[in-house]
């Protein structure tokens, strides 16, 4: 058997518990990851086999075009007549290219998936439901190999609604799909051995779990109380060393940071602007000012000037309400605003109070339009935005701290005075 560190040159399976195999392919070029995630030395996609006394069970696939890789190092360990048992713990591509390949050859086996897979077999396979013997599995279902047994666990959005993960009970081996995996292409494998990936592991969690914390929280309720001797996740390395740590790093990045800072009867209204003549800028000021008069609300000013988006993407993953500005210039919101409002799909926003103001010169369509992208990212705009032509008078500005009030009031969960409600505040 090829010690892990010979990856790159032979094409066997890399045995790392007794009957427990790496099958998996190597994509150390791959510069880019679903458009959105730049992998800097590319990643890998992690397929294994375990042999039981009763049959051979596979869990996931690879890519299509790394298929010839996953059935190379596959046949140097199993007959294809052996296996009994296949799991797809994700049907995304990077997982499932291999598996229609896999199931003309191995006639014997039985393919397990989760439920809310079944709806996308035909459209990630191309293939009907029919075209597949495939058993349903929930949290608890047992397969057995003989000496061996499988145990599933539902964690959907983990990366899609259809993942999950699979329990070796023996071994106490997780196979956690995209769950505690990275983008990190590296031939020694083992988290022991390979280089430092600490910062690929938290940028992967950032860009493919951070929008599905509850979700997180969730699977880990599940995933904490197993003995673990090996988490072994479909890209990157295999964490063998301490495998708990990342379970436990998990929860951390799922749980809010410096929790209790708000307190339990205080909301979180944060006011973004940008502004080109300090038009806006007094506006967002006069809004801060009639926010923070409202007892319940804890009210936070930026100016997008001063900030990176990275950091306010984090502030706002806290935030109960968020209210931005922009000028309209040549009919648009300014580019900065956009910047912000295009990286908020890395957190969920669902539910969250929005509003919108701004100064312009002729038409102002900037509100409106920030509007349309928060209602878009599922948050909930109560009120028409404030738009002021030009240098805001005393009397705009008064509005705008009624403005800053009423959303503060609504966030807290009161009643507006003299508020004439209109076909605007039930979108
Ligand atoms: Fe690695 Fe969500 O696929």
């Amino acid at each position: 058997m090829p010690d892990a560190m010979d990856i790159f040159s032979t094409r066997e399976a890399i045995e790392f518990s007794p009957g427990v195999y790496w099958i998996g392919a190597m994509d150390p070029s791959l510069r880019t990851f679903d458009i959105i995630l730049k992998t800097a030395n590319g990643t890998s996609y992690n397929a294994y086999l375990i042999r039981g006394s009763e049959g051979v069970a596979i869990v996931d696939t690879v890519k299509e075009n790394f298929s010839e890789e996953f059935f190379r190092r596959l046949e140097s360990v199993a007959s294809y007549d052996e296996i009994k048992v296949i799991v797809l713990n994700h049907l995304e591509p990077d997982h499932s290219g291999a598996l229609p390949q896999l199931m003309e050859r191995a006639p014997h086996a039985q393919l397990y998936i989760s439920q809310r897979a079944t709806a996308m077999l035909k459209g990630l396979l191309n293939r009907s439901n029919d075209d597949f013997e495939y058993t349903t599995v929930v949290t608890n279902d047992l397969v057995s190999l003989g000496d061996r047994t499988l145990r599933f666990l539902h964690t959907p959005f983990l990366h899609w609604p259809d993942t999950q993960c699979t329990y070796l009970e023996e071994q106490q081996v997780l196979f956690s799909g995209d769950v505690f995996g990275c983008h990190f292409c590296d031939g020694r494998l083992f988290n022991d051995k390979v280089g430092d990936f600490r910062f690929s592991f938290d940028y992967y969690y950032a860009h493919i779990m951070r929008p599905f914390k509850q979700h997180v929280l969730n699977a880990l309720d599940l995933i904490e109380p197993l003995a673990l001797n090996i988490i072994a996740p479909t890209h990157g390395p295999i964490l063998r060393d301490r495998p708990a740590r990342y379970v436990k790093h998990y929860r951390e990045l799922s749980t809010s940071s410096l929790s209790g800072e708000i307190g339990d009867n205080e909301k979180s209204l944060m006011i973004f602007y940008m502004s080109s003549y300090g038009n806006t800028a007094r506006m967002a000021e006069a809004i801060f000012a009639g926010a923070d008069e409202v007892e319940g609300a804890r009210v936070s000013l930026f100016d997008l000037e001063g900030g990176e988006v990275d950091p306010f993407v984090d502030l706002i993953e806290g935030a109960d309400a968020l209210v931005f500005g922009s000028p309209t210039i040549n009919g648009d919101a300014v580019k900065p605003v956009w910047d912000l409002l295009s990286s908020l799909v890395v957190i969920n926003l669902k539910g969250k109070l929005g509003a919108a103001f701004g100064s312009y010169g002729w038409s102002g369509e900037a509100i409106a339009m920030i509007e349309d992208r928060m209602r878009g990212l599922k948050m909930r705009v109560p009120l028409s935005g404030v738009r002021v032509k030009l240098i805001p008078d005393d009397d705009e500005l008064s509005q705008c701290r009624a403005y800053g009030r009423n959303i503060a009031t609504i966030l807290v969960g009161k009643r507006i005075e003299n508020h004439v409600l209109d076909l605007a505040d039930l979108a």
